[in-house]
């Protein structure tokens, strides 16, 4: 029932995609505007956070914009890489002062967020924290009363013994479908060498709870259930973009 719900919102979607796409774009617009010069900055990955990056991309050739770059992902290292923006590791550059990121899911309240139908949780959770001030971007499908409406919550876990992983998951009231590779009957495997189990549980009454049961599973990297961690949301509408703060 609850994967019949996710599909015909991955419907829905896509039959608002054309318009979709404009307002990615200008929201990822707003959210480069609020980088300058000499920042360090978290760089998110998904189709919304590509545009914050192309149009940092298009700062950073045009007005001579400078900044460090950390990347979530390899894709999105590849994206900023091609306009020449400078990147870095956590590794040399451990504390950053802003982190410009994607979602799945908004809550209104509080800003709890489901996020990793790309894939990238594990990376865009721990860049998320080494972050002073976390900003998310998105368009307005994806604000919601409550998570888990129309997502599943994805979980990043380890390929070994993965059978076990998803066993105790389900024991949590989880309703799971492996991540695949598109048009492929390979699992997908994220950046980390890790699976991806996308796991239903209908509404979220209490994210942190669950975001804590989830990961006291062995076998599991991290979920994709961010929790009081958003100071400011933009919302790409109808009436424009909202920025909303805590
Ligand atoms: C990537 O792993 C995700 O967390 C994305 O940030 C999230 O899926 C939003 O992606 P879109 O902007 O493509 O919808």
């Amino acid at each position: 029932m609850n994967k019949i719900i996710h599909r015909d919102w991955q419907r829905k979607m896509m039959i608002q995609d054309n318009k979709i796409d404009v307002y990615k774009q200008q929201v990822g617009e707003v959210g480069a505007s609020l980088v300058s010069s000499g920042m360090k900055v978290g760089l998110g990955s998904g189709s919304t956070a590509a545009w914050v990056v192309r149009a940092l991309g298009r700062r950073w050739q045009e007005e001579n914009l400078r900044f460090i770059g950390v990347p979530t992902s390899v894709e999105t290292a590849q994206l900023a890489e091609s306009f020449g923006i400078k990147l870095s590791t956590l590794g040399e550059t451990p504390e950053l002062d802003l982190d410009i990121d994607g979602a799945d899911e908004v809550t209104y309240q509080d800003f709890h967020l489901i996020k990793g139908l790309g894939g990238a949780l594990l990376r865009e959770k721990i860049v998320r924290y080494a972050s002073k001030q976390f900003i998310v971007v998105v368009d307005e499908r994806k604000m919601v009363d409550r998570l888990g409406d129309h997502t599943p919550v994805p979980v990043e876990v380890a390929p070994f013994g993965w059978q076990v992983t998803a066993k105790h998951l389900e024991k949590i009231g989880a309703s799971i479908e492996i991540r695949m590779k598109k048009g492929s009957s390979d699992f997908f495997i994220t950046d980390g060498q890790n699976m991806i189990l996308d796991c239903q549980f209908g509404q979220i009454s209490d994210p942190c709870g669950l975001s804590k049961e989830i990961n006291a599973i062995v076998g599991v990297m991290e979920n994709g259930l961010f929790t009081y961690c958003t100071d400011e949301v933009l919302i790409a509408g109808q009436k424009g973009i909202q920025h909303l703060k805590k």
